[in-house]
């Protein structure tokens, strides 16, 4: 059986993101902002993080898959595997994000390929501002340039779970974010 440490915990995660909201409404004060969470990952946190934020608020997500090889559930956990960017959208977003301030909501920023690929697709919309939430960042693991606008913690490259983060869809409901240890 895999080894679950406990690498962020959920007070730590509840007070981090309850500063994020609170940051993002003073930013947007007055405005109406539109969450785009990305599946499945980002949808605990953008629970948490929607109700700290004080502002005329909607959500909307979009669902994306790699092509290509995906990882085995072990190469994912070794570290052997890089997402490709080569984004498919298995899910569009309901609405036209045009003119609106949009805030894409995703669990973690790794090499940043899924994101950039993310963001190019949702700037297509044209939006009003175009900012990102993402609630770990592990910046050793980059590839691409880019940063997230608001960010939970910035982690070390160690595969983790819970809050919303799967190895092989599962321990996504742990409230805690883990490491896990083959
Ligand atoms: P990127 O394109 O490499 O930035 O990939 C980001 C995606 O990879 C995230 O949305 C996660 O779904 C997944 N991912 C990256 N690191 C981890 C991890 O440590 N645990 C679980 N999923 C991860
Ligand atoms: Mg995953």
């Amino acid at each position: 059986m895999p080894e679950l440490k406990i690498l962020v915990s959920r007070e730590q995660i509840a007070q981090r993101v309850a500063e994020m909201g609170a940051q993002i409404s003073k930013d947007f004060a007055g405005e109406p902002v539109i969450l785009v969470g990305v599946l499945k990952g980002a949808t605990i946190f953008l629970s948490d993080l929607a109700r700290h934020i004080d502002l005329d608020c909607t959500f909307d997500f979009i669902g994306v898959s790699s092509y290509g090889a995906r990882p085995t559930p072990d190469q994912e956990l070794l570290g052997g595997w890089d997402s490709t960017g080569d984004v498919r959208v298995t899910k569009d977003v309901d609405s036209s994000l045009a003119g609106k301030n949009v805030i894409l909501v995703e669990d973690i920023l790794d090499t940043g390929l899924t994101l950039t690929r993310l963001r190019q697709i949702l700037l297509g919309h044209k939006p009003k501002t175009f900012r990102i939430a993402s609630l770990l960042d592990k910046p050793s693991r980059r590839k691409m340039p880019i940063t997230g606008d608001y960010v939970g913690f910035a982690i070390p490259d160690e595969f983790v779970v819970g809050y919303g983060l799967d190895h092989a869809e599962r321990y996504r409901n742990l409230p805690d974010v883990c490491t896990l240890v083959p």
